[in-house]
């Protein structure tokens, strides 16, 4: 397959590209490395020997995103490109639903003006707000987001399911009109093709690709556990601040389901492969199904790295749920994947990454 991944010089899509090239589709990259940098592509091609074609461009940009689709004419397009720092999202929400919302929809109207009919989106557990009960499943309502960024999930995946309901209405009504005449033309109108839409929800990716040459690159002071528990392991910074102890949990810190970004990278593979024999708009949540701790990943992060990483305890972060992890069943029984990695791998696999490259890609 043909695949085009926006955002795909960043921390997921890199990793996606080369568990792409390595069940051997074809990728090309869309990014305007604003968060991300060339780079991180150029070691996908080196990891898997194969070429890359790399395009730099907003997503949002829908003259320029006509020429790259209309020349590359994409079997499937895998949709990373976003912004995705939560504080920042509650600074700056205008800029989150502008980025967010643009690109997804100059995609959509991209496709439909080209015949293009496939498309896997990244969205996040955190949909499921803060009500529902983990474990969680795909058909639970979700919920209230508690950032912007959060919203701006949850509307792209509505938006990408109004948008297939739709064009499953105009195939019907294309095929009453031209009376089962598949191929009639419609004074020149590119003939409407149902789209099939499909939803990931990604819990908690952390890691590295094993050989640790791309890992996950984040600027200034990272928001997330598993880089800043990186960057204190290799001396970057003094000490990891756990985020409240007083949950009603077994060691009183918040539980996540971790996934090794390479589980999640193969999940993506098996999505793209699944939107082309399915039409609809379907959603899969891609996680583990095993919760961890706080200080269950900051013990295995010592393991790993041979020496225990230091923390102090402190307050609650606002926003923070107590708990969150997936009912994987969905994935496994449709499109044949599971996590594979445990944590041991994950820890293991990020300091490769961090160790050998202290400053990521010094962008
Ligand atoms: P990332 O920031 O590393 O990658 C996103 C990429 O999109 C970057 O390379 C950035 O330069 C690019 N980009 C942003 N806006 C763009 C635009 N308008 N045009 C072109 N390129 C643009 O983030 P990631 O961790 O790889 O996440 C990928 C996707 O998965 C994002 O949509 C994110 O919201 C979603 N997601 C991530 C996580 C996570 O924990 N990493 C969890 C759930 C969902
Ligand atoms: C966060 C976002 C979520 C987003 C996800 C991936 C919030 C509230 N949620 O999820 O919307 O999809 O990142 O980008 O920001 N922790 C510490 N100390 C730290 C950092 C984190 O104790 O320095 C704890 C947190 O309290 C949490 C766990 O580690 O319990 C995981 O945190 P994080 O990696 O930020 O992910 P989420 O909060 O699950």
């Amino acid at each position: 397959m043909k695949i085009l991944l926006t955002g795909g010089a960043g921390y997921i899509g890199s990793h996606t590209a080369v568990a792409l090239l390595e069940a051997g589709h074809d990728a090309a990259v869309v990014d305007n490395y604003s968060n991300s940098s060339p780079e991180a592509v150029r070691r996908a091609e080196q990891i898997t020997g194969k070429e890359i074609r790399l395009y730099e461009a907003d997503v949002a940009d829908k003259n320029r995103m006509m020429e790259i689709l209309r020349s590359e004419m994409p079997d499937c397009i895998i949709h990373f490109a976003g912004l995705k720092a939560v504080g920042e999202s509650v600074a700056k929400p205008v800029e989150y639903y502008r980025n967010n919302i643009d690109t997804t929809l100059t995609l959509i109207e991209c496709m439909k003006e080209l015949g293009l009919s496939n498309i896997v989106f990244s969205s996040s557990a955190t949909v499921y707000g803060e009500d529902n009960i983990p474990p969680f499943t795909e058909n639970m309502p979700k919920g209230v987001c508690t950032n912007p960024y959060g919203w701006t999930k949850w509307m792209q995946e509505q938006i990408l399911t109004d948008a297939w309901f739709a064009s499953e209405k105009e195939v019907i009504s294309w095929a009453k009109a031209h009376d089962g005449d598949a191929a009639a033309s419609d004074s020149g109108r590119v003939r409407p093709r149902e789209l099939s839409v499909v939803l990931l929800r990604y819990f908690n990716p952390v890691g590295a690709h094993e050989s640790g040459m791309i890992g996950e690159d984040p600027q200034g002071i990272p928001n997330n556990l598993m880089p800043y528990i990186s960057q204190v392991a290799v001396g970057r910074r003094d000490h990891l601040t756990v985020f409240g102890d007083d949950y009603d949990t077994p060691d009183g810190t918040c539980r996540r389901d971790y996934i090794h970004v390479m589980d999640l990278a193969e999940g993506h593979v098996k999505a793209a492969e699944y939107s082309l024999e399915h039409r609809g708009a379907e959603v899969f949540n891609l996680g583990t199904g095993n919760p961890y701790s706080v200080l269950d990943m900051v013990k295995a992060f010592g393991d790993a790295c041979g020496h225990p990483v230091k923390y102090e305890i402190g307050p609650r972060r606002a926003g923070d749920v107590q708990d969150s992890w997936a009912n994987a069943d969905k994935a496994k029984e449709i499109l044949g994947w599971e996590a594979k990695r445990g944590i041991a791998e994950i820890c293991r696999d990020a300091w490769k990454w961090q160790s050998g490259n202290p400053n990521g890609y010094d962008r």
